[in-house]
């Protein structure tokens, strides 16, 4: 049982479906807590039927909270956690900014539960674009060892926060108005359209999402040699994020037992039935805590190629699910019930 849970950055795209997980699913608090910025400051939540004040986030707001819940821009997440850290809390980070850092664990916990509850300090929830594929690739690495993955991602605009959102749905209306509209969380119109760019440039002519698919998906599942290529498009859908994901084995897995390994792994739901148009999309797995898989077939491409399509919930499994479901292993394992 915990004694204070802090969620900082309630306010936010993800900290707002965390406190309806948090409604859902109960974890064991005595006391909860909401922070955001200076802007957010003196709102009221309404949380398990009691009002509760929003909290400015602040270096030294952290005293009595043993568990951190942050899901902010990474620059926040830099600057404040490592002060709850100091204070004692355990911190769970939703951002970019820690994950790949040494000492940092990287935790999706179908995938490696005991990382999260081995570690010191910050806990991270990767990348949404990361999350999904790596649940679907676990069952197949398990078995035959993945070697190589090509990735192509179309990813919804709440990937980027309430803002995109709201991009995309005044940037349609004023399209279909014939009036232009001043996008300034895209770099270019979403409506009508699709941005094969998602984040800054890095190495090599990918962008800095694409690199996090890399070297997230290597850190989970603790091995450096799975090569990943990886495109990260953006696309004009509202939210979960789809995938197209072609993967190399170290022998081959045929369609049907790959079927039967992602059935039996937890989390991931298969539907595919292309004879009857069924398959995962972003309508159909919207509000939903599972990884969805389907078009499960051969990659003629290769002999120990396999091939399938990939959905999920960015805002959920890819944020807030993964981070309240880390927090449940350290209440069961390191917290005691
Ligand atoms: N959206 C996704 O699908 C997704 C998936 C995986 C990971 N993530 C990561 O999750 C984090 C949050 O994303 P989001 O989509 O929820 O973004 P968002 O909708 O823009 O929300 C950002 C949150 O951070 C708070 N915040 C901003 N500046 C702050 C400051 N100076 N001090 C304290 N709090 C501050 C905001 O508070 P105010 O309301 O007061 O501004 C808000 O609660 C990001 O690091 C993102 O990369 C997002």
């Amino acid at each position: 049982m915990f004694n204070t849970v802090a969620l900082v950055g309630a306010t936010g795209a993800v900290g707002r479906i965390m406190r309806q997980l948090l409604e859902e699913r109960p974890l064991p608090a005595k006391t909860f807590r909401f922070l955001a910025s200076k802007r957010s400051a003196g709102g009221t939540i309404t949380f398990r039927g009691q009002d509760h004040q929003v909290e400015e986030l602040t270096k030294d707001c952290f005293a009595g909270t043993d568990l951190v819940i942050a899901t902010t821009p990474d620059e926040i997440a830099r600057d404040y956690l490592p002060s709850a850290v100091e204070a004692g809390a355990t911190v769970i980070d939703e951002s970019g900014y820690w994950r790949m850092k040494e000492g940092v664990a990287l935790v999706i916990p179908e995938v490696n539960p005991q990382d999260a509850i081995n570690a010191k300090g910050i806990i991270a929830s990767p990348n949404c674009s990361t999350t999904q594929m790596v649940v679907a690739l676990k069952p197949l690495h398990d078995a035959a060892k993945v070697k190589r993955v090509v990735v192509s991602t179309y990813q919804a605009v709440s990937g980027i926060g309430l803002s995109g959102t709201k991009e995309l749905e005044e940037g349609t209306h004023m399209h279909l108005h014939g009036q232009p509209y001043n996008y300034t969380a895209f770099k270019h119109p979403i409506a009508f359209n699709c941005i094969p760019q998602i984040g800054g440039e890095k190495e090599a002519g990918y962008t800095s999402e694409e690199m996090k698919m890399v070297y997230e998906t290597r850190k989970i599942l603790g091995d450096e040699s799975i090569l990943v290529c990886p495109t990260c498009v953006r696309i004009p859908v509202a939210n979960c994020h789809s995938e197209t994901i072609a993967v190399e084995t170290e022998r081959p897995i045929s369609p049907e037992e790959a079927r039967g390994l992602f059935e039996s792994f937890p989390g991931i739901k298969v539907v595919d039935d292309i004879g009857s148009s069924m398959y995962p999309m972003p309508l159909n797995s919207t509000g939903s805590d599972l990884v969805y898989v389907g078009r499960i077939r051969k990659d003629l491409s290769h002999p120990n190629g396999l091939s399938f399509w990939c959905v999920s919930d960015n805002l959920r499994k890819g944020a807030a699910t993964n981070a309240i479901q880390i927090a449940e292993l350290l209440a069961k394992h390191r917290f005691g019930k």
